[in-house]
């Protein structure tokens, strides 16, 4: 699908619910689905994501229902063996996760994914699921992932990258492991941590200790949770009212999770005028409303540990790096070339054709700012909702209108997105 992205409005003003947290989304049904019990799960996600997480839990004997803006999970606290493939569609979240939970299973299964998941690589969770006896076949490390569930052993595993899908994996199969042995993971940087803050509120017996996370056979609860929004979709209107004149937004119910919020720090430090508003906790999160403001803005750099906070972040602060003075330079983010796209080489890319001033590095960018972005072309999303939608807020600000060609990819994450935008738009 073409979008063409018109500058028909003068400024952003007003306030907006963001929609649900995907990271969550995905783990309170995988959790629920473990709970004997009824869990009750309000403001799911409506991104394509998590619904493929959902539908999986249904092909795996989990009773799952929907009643108005809420699922019901009646679970008995196991899983059958699913009778077809498992479709995990565009979800590394979901292929990643799942993997370690169905190794230890007393049935067989098989994830398969779509095309750009069918390339993203699959070695950094098959290797320490193999050394806990895991039996996997897959094709180079690619799915489809085909699992021969057996009893695995405990691992105390260190992990060359920081990456909430490889903890998460070895959590979940450790979680399944018998006579109370205790599985660890051990991460360079603390990646974003729901799993060991939902896994804790439902009673799981899991500690933490600065970068490594154990756990061990545990029985859960079941839940009931209301979604908070999610600060990756924020993140859009955050840059949005940054770098548009006059702007002023109130973005209501958005998880601060300080695991997540690298990009108000990065926002922060480079002049954005940012307040958090009526800051409370659900389930052992943070949770606030945030107020942004037209802001004159500096470059900065971006690096290290800040990296796996801000990770999913990155094309839209490349956006904001056009309009802020001076130098940003973003480094040690090589892991987003195995992202839905390869997102280094897809914003320099797409950028560049906008007319900012913005290279490649092997692990990185340097953008030099502030530019007028012209506009007058086609930019391509590569299959990558986060490119789309990134795209859309610099088609806001370009001189000359810009198409965007498969707008569609947006509804992997955010079905209302732009909706929420027409909302602010004056
Ligand atoms: C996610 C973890 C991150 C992130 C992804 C969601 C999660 O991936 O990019 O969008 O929910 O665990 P990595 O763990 O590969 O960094």
């Amino acid at each position: 699908m073409q979008k063409v992205i018109n500058k028909d409005f003068k400024t952003l003003n007003g306030e907006i619910t963001i929609p649900a947290d995907k990271s969550m989304s995905h783990r309170a049904i995988i959790f629920s689905s473990l709970a004997k019990g009824k869990s009750i799960i309000k403001n799911f996600s409506d991104g394509q994501d998590p619904h493929s997480t959902l539908n999986i839990f249904k092909h795996l004997g989990v009773d799952i229902s929907q009643d108005e803006n809420k699922i019901i999970i009646n679970s008995s606290g196991k899983l059958s063996a699913p009778i077809q493939d498992l479709d995990c569609g565009n979800s590394g979240t979901t292929m990643r996760l799942l993997a370690g939970l169905l190794a230890g299973q007393n049935f067989n299964s098989t994830l398969v994914g779509d095309k750009s998941l069918s390339k993203r690589p699959m070695k950094r969770i098959i290797e320490p699921l193999t050394l806990m006896g895991a039996n996997i076949d897959s094709d180079e490390y690619k799915a489809p992932l085909i699992i021969n569930g057996k009893p695995l052993q405990p691992i105390n595993y260190v992990s060359k990258i920081a990456s909430a899908q490889v903890k998460s994996c070895i959590l979940l199969a450790g979680l399944g492991i018998e006579n109370n042995d205790i599985t660890s993971v051990t991460e360079p940087y603390v990646s974003r941590n729901h799993t060991e803050i939902l896994l804790k509120y439902m009673g799981a017996n899991i500690e933490i200790k600065n970068t490594t996370v154990s756990i061990s056979k545990s029985e859960l609860k079941p839940i009931e949770i209301d979604i908070f929004g999610d600060i990756s979709s924020a993140a859009y209107f955050i840059v949005a009212a940054l770098i548009i004149p006059n702007s002023k937004i109130i973005l209501k119910n958005v998880g601060l999770n300080p695991t997540r919020t690298g990009i108000l720090d990065v926002a922060k430090s480079m002049g954005g005028n940012i307040k958090i508003l009526d800051k409370r906790e659900i389930c052992g999160e943070s949770v606030g409303d945030i107020q942004i403001e037209y802001s004159e803005l500096n470059g900065c750099n971006i690096s290290g540990e800040i990296i796996p906070r801000l990770i999913d972040e990155i094309p839209i602060i490349a956006v904001l790096a056009t309009q802020a003075k001076g130098i940003t330079k973003i480094s040690d983010a090589q892991d987003l070339r195995n992202k839905e796209s390869d997102r280094i080489t897809a914003v320099v890319t797409e950028l560049k054709k906008l007319g900012a001033n913005i290279d490649e590095t092997p692990d990185g960018m340097i953008i030099n700012g502030k530019t007028q972005l012209t506009g007058e072309c086609e930019v391509e999303t590569y299959h990558d909702h986060r490119l789309a939608m990134s795209l859309y807020v610099a088609g806001l600000i370009t001189q000359k209108p810009i198409i965007i060609n498969g707008f569609e990819w947006v509804d992997i994450s955010f079905p209302n997105f732009e909706q929420l935008f027409n909302e602010l738009k004056q």
